[in-house]
């Protein structure tokens, strides 16, 4: 499928990743298609979450699918102006990585069950718990809303491990500005 908009991914130290970002107004066909273009990026990146702020938009949407899968769309996932509200369940560590830090990896610690209160793409309201993989996804991608990246979850052991793939991505940002 073809998007009209081409979105890119927002690499780390990109600003934006790090803005609180707003809530979505309208839930309009501007919205769908950007939903549409986020999921078609994030498919085509391999990736199982993806923030809008990840393509430089100042928007609360967040998409997933925990296969990876554009062919399992029944385990698409779409949060407008998602909030956590609770947290709850044991403590569990697990691998994580981010589409805008690439090539970085790290044990991250994070409760295993979420309660989340969000929009569909259409509007209506939702709350539902989420547990195990899909709860660490949208906890990493709620992250990002809060402007909340990867490399401030990082073990110290895990930063000093991945030092220098964060100093390139330091070093790729100022080089394209310069
Ligand atoms: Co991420």
């Amino acid at each position: 499928m073809s998007n009209e908009l081409e979105f890119r991914l927002t690499l780390y130290p990109t600003p934006i990743l790090r803005k609180r970002a707003k809530e979505v107004g309208a839930f309009d066909d501007a919205l769908k298609a950007t939903v549409e273009s986020m999921y078609a990026l994030m498919f085509e990146s391999r990736g199982v979450g993806l923030a809008a702020p990840q393509v430089g938009l100042d928007q609360r949407i967040l998409v997933l699918n925990d296969a990876g899968d554009a062919d399992k769309p029944e385990q698409n996932l779409t949060l407008i102006n998602p909030t956590i509200v609770a947290r709850e369940g044991d403590k569990t560590l697990h691998e994580e990585g981010c589409l805008s830090f690439p090539g970085i990896y790290g044990e991250i610690e994070r409760p295993d069950r979420c309660t989340v209160e969000a929009f569909d793409v259409d509007g209506n309201p939702m709350r539902r718990e989420f547990e195990g993989f899909v709860s660490r996804i949208i906890q990493h991608e709620y992250d990002h809303l809060e402007g909340i990246l990867l490399v401030d979850r990082l073990s110290p052991a895990d930063k000093l491990r991945n030092r220098h793939a964060l100093q390139e991505l330091v070093d790729n940002f100022r080089a394209a500005r310069a």
